[in-house]
């Protein structure tokens, strides 16, 4: 979910709908505003899916005001339903509260309010919320608002970040957080609040990331108050200069913001790679790991945990270290990480994998393995989340902000650093030979080039999309470091095409998947020219002499797969442990066109969000 507000001289209005579809990408199954008119009066539109369906609700009736909240939501409780779009009201009709996360004692809490006579409309758990704010304020003699949210907040079990206006206040503004991420804007007589700073770009580039257990009171006319949930406490407040511009949100002139980014991987990955290789390819550098040299040294095993498309990089990560440092690697979903009691100590690396640096449970993984005394490192793309405040030190990925739900360049660039990372230890730990190094690094250095290559396919593989567009289910296969490559371009087709697709490794097809196989279950087989491909051509054999198509990504100039293949797709040479860097682009196309044939809205899947700030 998302949340904004505004409190400042011009209409809110606008402000906070362009702020939201700023926001959409962290949830779109319903949305809504609320504002405060110069008079006093309460206005709330509301409206289940897109921002855009919430303008038309909210045409119809008062867009007055100069100061409002507003929420794009990605359901947890309750069904996506105007009822259950924020903003909720109180029973009494005075106070409006957005909320991103999750309240987990909302149902003691909501038999005790009804107890005390409040009834409830939605099935949020963030309606327990207001009531509670409304109890508080009606009770408790010359409460002001601040204080019933904060009396309220100090009763709660769970995840948030709030904002809250008040009926007859026009003048007042407050918000909290506990886990979930919130940012205020600091503009010349104006404040902004967002989940994240996209919306606040173009107004003001000065910001308060709020930290955890903070609430701030924004009043009009006086300075800004930020203090500590619980005690009180004034904390200091810390201005930071926001680096993103207004070019790097928009589409630069293509179709989809998910097109747009695959085709951004040259330029992404050459900032990626800025200034950490050195020397004529000789030397990779990351800071994170120069500065933390005694940790690298002594770890015993590194543990990779993360989520989605994260994960999937991080399967690459643990062959990468594994080859190159000679450590034993362990990957973990974060979410089974959390609670499978890890046995960690001061010898283990835990490094976390996180495009948003927002996610819930990546998040709880890292406070865990910090608790067991690991040293975490974070490996994110956006600057100043949460994840990487978190943790003990890390690397960004630096590919610019990704707004097409689907990971394509956060993927890569996730995987360059992973391959930076396990030289740059391999190298400090004395286990890898110059000359890998050198090869490697050169291969990485040109990578931006080679992907430039690489996309070349695009037409190749739209044509062959045509061809796919109607098919209930696929398989990808893949071995050693195309395994996880296979698993991605899965995910890929299954977030925004909606067709059902398995990555599998493909000698391991052979005990079960291979019973699916008819011909009407393409197979996509990543075949590069490197150490298991001769193994791999017979994995394809099987899947031919069961009548599936097959469609093949194998390196320039194999001659060979055109004849057991119904599509072959080439890809550059590239050295092995750098063959799932140039695959995925071919079967990142791929799933793009089989969902734009299908006419499905690829930046805007479905049920999905980008940004999973929820358990
Ligand atoms: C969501 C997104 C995925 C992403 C995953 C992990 O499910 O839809 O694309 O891979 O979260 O997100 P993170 O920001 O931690 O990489």
């Amino acid at each position: 979910c998302g949340i904004v507000g505004y409190l400042g001289s011009n209409g809110a209005y606008e402000i906070l709908i362009q702020g939201l579809k700023r926001l959409e990408y962290r949830g779109y199954d319903s949305a809504g505003v609320a504002l405060v008119t110069a008079d006093g009066s309460l206005n709330v539109h509301k409206s289940r899916g897109k921002v855009s369906n919430l303008e038309q609700t909210a045409a119809a009736g008062c867009t007055a005001g100069s100061i409002g909240i507003a929420h794009t939501r990605w359901a947890t409780h309750g069904e996506p339903n105007d009822i259950n779009a924020h903003p909720h009201v109180s029973q009494s009709g005075d106070i409006a509260l957005v909320h991103n996360g999750t309240i987990e004692n909302y149902a003691v809490l909501k038999k005790v309010l009804e107890e005390h006579g409040y009834t409830f409309r939605s099935e949020t758990d963030t309606e327990v919320l207001v009531q509670l704010v409304d109890y508080v304020r009606s009770t408790t003699p010359d409460c002001s608002l601040a204080e019933a949210v904060r009396e309220a907040l100090l009763q709660v079990e769970g995840a948030y970040a709030v904002a809250v206006v008040e009926k007859g206040d026009p003048d007042t503004l407050v918000v909290a957080r506990k886990s979930s991420p919130l940012v205020i804007g600091v503009g010349d007589g104006e404040t902004f609040i967002a989940s994240d700073a996209t919306p606040i770009i173009g107004y003001t580039d000065k910001v308060i990331y709020l930290k955890n257990n903070e609430m701030a009171v924004i009043r009009r006319g006086e300075p800004l108050s930020i203090f500590e949930i619980d005690s009180h406490t004034p904390s200091k407040i810390s201005i930071k200069q926001l680096k993103l511009s207004l070019a790097q949100l928009e589409k630069g002139g293509y179709d989809t913001f998910m097109l747009k980014e695959i085709f951004e991987q040259p330029t992404t990955l050459r900032d990626c790679l800025r200034g950490r290789i050195t020397g004529d390819c000789s030397r990779v550098t990351l800071s994170g790991v120069e500065l933390n040299k005694d940790r690298f040294l002594q770890a015993e095993r590194i543990t990779l945990v993360a989520c989605g498309t994260s994960w999937h990089a991080a399967l690459i990560g643990k062959r990468l270290i594994q080859d190159f440092c000679q450590i034993p690697v362990e990957v973990e979903y974060a979410s089974e990480f959390r609670y499978g009691n890890p046995v960690l100590n001061d010898r283990d690396i835990v490094i976390a994998i996180s495009q948003s640096g927002e996610t819930a449970d990546t998040l709880a993984a890292i406070q865990l393995a910090k608790d067991k005394g690991a040293f975490v490192y974070g490996v994110c793309n956006v600057v100043g989340a949460s994840i990487p405040r978190a943790t003990d030190s890390g690397t960004y990925i630096h590919v610019g902000p990704e707004i097409g739900v689907a990971s394509t360049k956060a993927f890569t660039g996730q995987v360059t650093v992973l391959t930076l990372l396990a030289l740059a230890v391999g190298q400090l730990r004395g286990v890898i030979d110059s000359s890998t190094v050198q090869s490697v690094a050169t291969a990485l250095n040109a990578m931006p080039g080679t992907i430039e290559e690489t996309l070349k396919c695009n037409d190749a593989v739209q044509k062959l999309s045509m061809f796919f567009t109607y098919a209930h289910n696929f398989i990808y296969l893949g071995r050693g470091y195309n395994y996880p490559t296979a698993l991605e371009g899965a995910l890929k087709l299954k977030e925004i095409s909606y067709i059902h697709a398995e990555g599998y490794p493909a000698a391991e097809m052979k005990h079960g998947p291979i019973a699916l196989i008819d011909q009407e279950m393409p197979s996509v087989i990543i075949a590069p020219s490197d150490s298991l491909y001769d193994k791999i051509i017979s994995n394809v054999q099987q899947v031919k002499s069961r009548g599936g198509a097959v469609v093949a990504i194998v390196s320039k100039g194999n001659t060979a797969m055109k004849d057991i293949a119904n599509f072959c797709i080439e890809i550059p040479d590239v050295p092995e442990c750098l063959t799932p860097l140039v695959a995925s682009i071919p079967l990142q196309l791929l799933a793009y066109y089989i969902a734009v044939n299908k006419g499905k809205n690829v930046d805007q899947p479905r049920n999905l969000a980008k940004s999973v700030t929820v358990e």
